[in-house]
């Protein structure tokens, strides 16, 4: 496998995108530490030496840029799945995050180069809080480490789980044109599949019932007035 490792950089995600061009497919970014994390919504993602996981795996599928969100599931699924063989409870937060007793332990930030008909590459990007105690006052309520769950988990031992559930997930994705293996993992290990969640978007919250997620891999929810509705991923952000 191709690796490159860093004790120090600014963001894996930046780093990837800069080189993607010129790297193969598979091409894993892994730090340290990163000085400007990056997370969803142009939030920064607290990235300090040797607490995480930090790292980047460019990615030069042949497929649509329209097939190219589900990417992000998959990375959910294969981490989620890793994580639950390692004997961490965790479970998705659908579409981004990892949850453990309810906060969030993994995000997954998914940069896209694409034209028109095909994408140029796929960085995605997964930040693990393993070893972090203590978290900023503004995100401390949401969000946790494994080890502060009392998961005492090896890095290495994550990553390469990981990196073992993706290749075959991937695979079946962009080979097979399979959604099935990921789908039924995000299912099984879903975090609001049958629960009641607020849905987010312009401003406005709205108390729905996540019902089940569809074959295309967009979440069914039920509106309090019974209206079924379908939201795709980026669409609306999510509270428990
Ligand atoms: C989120 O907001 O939930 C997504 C967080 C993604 C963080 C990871 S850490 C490795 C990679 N490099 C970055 O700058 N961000 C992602």
């Amino acid at each position: 496998k191709n690796i490159i490792h860093f004790d120090t950089i600014d963001s894996t995600n930046d780093y990837a995108k800069h080189i993607a061009v010129d790297e193969k497919d598979g091409t894993i970014i892994i730090s340290e530490e990163q000085t400007k994390g990056k997370g969803r919504l142009g939030r920064q993602w607290h990235s300090k030496e040797s607490e995480g996981i930090w790292m980047s795996i460019i990615l030069k599928p042949e497929i649509t840029p329209y097939k190219a969100p589900f990417i992000t599931l998959v990375a959910g699924a294969s981490i989620v799945k890793a994580l639950n063989k390692l004997g961490v409870n965790a479970s998705i937060k659908w579409p981004n995050d990892i949850i453990v007793n309810d906060k969030k332990i993994c995000g997954i930030l998914t940069e896209l180069s694409a034209e028109i008909e095909r994408v140029n590459y796929v960085v995605l990007g997964i930040g693990i809080n393993v070893k972090t105690m203590e978290f900023d006052s503004e995100i401390c309520d949401v969000a946790t480490s494994l080890y502060k769950e009392g998961y005492e988990v090896s890095r290495v031992d994550i990553v390469k789980n990981i990196l073992t559930e993706f290749e075959v997930l991937y695979l079946d994705y962009v080979v097979n044109k399979s959604k099935k293996k990921t789908l039924d993992i995000c299912r099984v290990y879903s975090a609001i599949i049958g629960k009641k969640i607020y849905i987010i978007s312009d401003g406005e919250r709205e108390l729905v019932k996540c019902l089940d997620l569809n074959e295309e891999g967009n979440l069914i929810i039920e509106t309090e007035q019974g209206l079924v509705k379908e939201i795709m991923s980026g669409e609306v952000s999510i509270r428990g």
